[in-house]
């Protein structure tokens, strides 16, 4: 088969990767890619957004299956296209991908079939905004409710702070994506990502995966697209698991059937496991990345089938095995990130961390050029790793940061810290 996958991050290097293993392809093409995918992929140089030169693309070569990597692409109607056009693919629906695309949609949803989230409120002007503000408690969530990049979500300490906020994004902050916004309670507790292949009726969860958010070490700072992961998610026991299943994935699967659109693809779901067990903070509506990353380097089975079943509605026949041993990723990302950062620093040291046993450098922003890799985005890279613990996983995931010379980026010294806490603790 002639699989094309969209997109050009270190999850699409980890998709690929994954895919490449699959007996059942014949040949792998990604778009546009990447400095890293394109040792394993053959390479179409279209952009995400540019819908019409994909489906062009998938035409003259006869693609048989497309797996969409990012969101933009799916809330723009991406799959809608190739479903037209004939085209089988891996994702949902515009209408489906609303779920991430509008949080309002998504928030409305929740309240609608009672599915444990913030309490919030929207809004499209600033004046009804800071009157409800003045109701609520500090510290409070301003949610632009488009597509920001991950950068549309504010935790306001200050009542001064948020209603600065609220006037910044309705003065176009985020462009479009900032004509509504939703404001919600602060939760507290532990963040997961819970993963769950469905083709609008069944269900296949994956392997439970967290991921570091915040730049800082110790979890501090502004927060980023995620600055390194692990799988499994020691917070997400068997109870926490079945209570995600009952309490948020099977009601909203039902809601979105019973609307008339039928989520298929990845449902991400964004969790705070708090004291009364699992709240929503937010759906996304593809892999998160860097977890898809410790997702694949678990996954013990051929990926394609499991994708295939869930565009074809027969995922109640698939099923995914996981490794035993547990999977760690640090990203390297560009010194400044996520604020203003340089681009084409030249990387080396690529081919020595990849030597390590048990290690992976996944690619997320960067290009070859002249015989160099060179960074050309925020997040550059992900160093992968597994082993019998996440203590050593840490251990060779780092090794393999080592390895790398590259003076113009960094990664944060603690991915995994609490999941090591755990282990240690439970060693004692
Ligand atoms: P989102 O893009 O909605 O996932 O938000 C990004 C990050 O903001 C989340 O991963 C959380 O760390 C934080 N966040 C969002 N909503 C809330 C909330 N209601 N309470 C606490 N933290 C939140
Ligand atoms: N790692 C978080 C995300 O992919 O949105």
């Amino acid at each position: 088969m002639k699989i094309l996958v969209i997109g050009s991050g270190g999850r699409e290097h980890a998709l690929c990767w994954a895919l490449k293993k699959s007996p059942l392809i014949e040949t792998l093409i990604c778009a546009p890619g990447n400095g890293g995918i394109e040792e394993i992929a053959e390479i179409a140089p279209i952009k995400v957004e540019d819908i019409d030169g994909i489906l062009a693309f998938c035409k003259e070569k006869a693609v048989d299956f497309v797996v969409v990597g990012p969101e933009a692409p799916l809330v723009e109607g991406l799959v809608d296209r190739l479903t037209e056009a004939g085209i089988k693919s891996f994702g949902p629906t515009a209408a489906a991908a609303a779920l991430e695309g509008s949080k309002g949609f998504m928030k409305d949803l929740c309240q609608e079939f009672d599915i444990p989230t913030a309490a919030y409120q929207r809004f499209d002007n600033a004046e009804d905004a800071k009157k409800y503000l003045a109701t609520q408690d500090l510290p409070i969530v301003i949610k632009a409710d488009g597509l920001a990049a991950g950068k549309g979500v504010i935790i306001a300490a200050t009542i001064d702070e948020a209603e600065a906020t609220i006037d910044e994004i309705f003065s176009g902050l985020f462009g479009s994506a900032g004509a509504e916004i939703v404001i919600e309670e602060f939760m507290t507790g532990e963040e997961a990502s819970f993963f769950v292949l469905t083709d609008g009726e069944n269900i296949l969860p994956l392997a439970t995966a967290q991921d570091h958010k915040a730049v800082g070490e110790g979890d501090t700072g502004p927060n980023t697209g995620g600055m390194g992961a692990y799988s499994p998610a020691p917070v997400m026991t068997e109870e926490m698991i079945t209570a995600t299943i009952d309490q948020i994935i099977k009601p909203t699967v039902r809601a979105m059937k019973s609307r008339g659109a039928p989520f298929t693809g990845v449902l991400y779901a964004g969790l705070m496991i708090t004291d009364k067990g699992p709240r929503l903070i937010e759906y996304n509506v593809r892999f998160g990345d860097p977890e898809c990353q410790v997702l694949c380097a678990r996954l013990d089975s051929d990926l394609l089938p499991a994708l295939m079943a869930t565009a074809d509605g027969t995922l109640d026949q698939a099923s995914l095995d996981w490794k035993a041993d547990r999977a760690l990723n640090v990203v390297m990302a560009a010194n400044g990130y996520p604020g203003s950062y340089e681009k084409n620093t030249v990387i080396n040291g690529l081919d020595k961390a990849a030597a390590i046993e048990d290690v992976v450098v996944f690619h997320a922003g960067t290009k070859r050029e002249g015989g160099k890799v060179l960074a050309t985005g925020g997040r550059v890279l992900g160093i992968t790793a597994i082993g019998k613990t996440v203590k050593h996983a840490q251990e060779k995931a780092y090794s393999g940061v080592r390895a790398i010379q590259w003076p113009e980026g960094f990664s944060r010294s603690d991915i995994g810290w609490r999941a090591v806490m755990r282990e240690e603790q439970d060693n004692k």
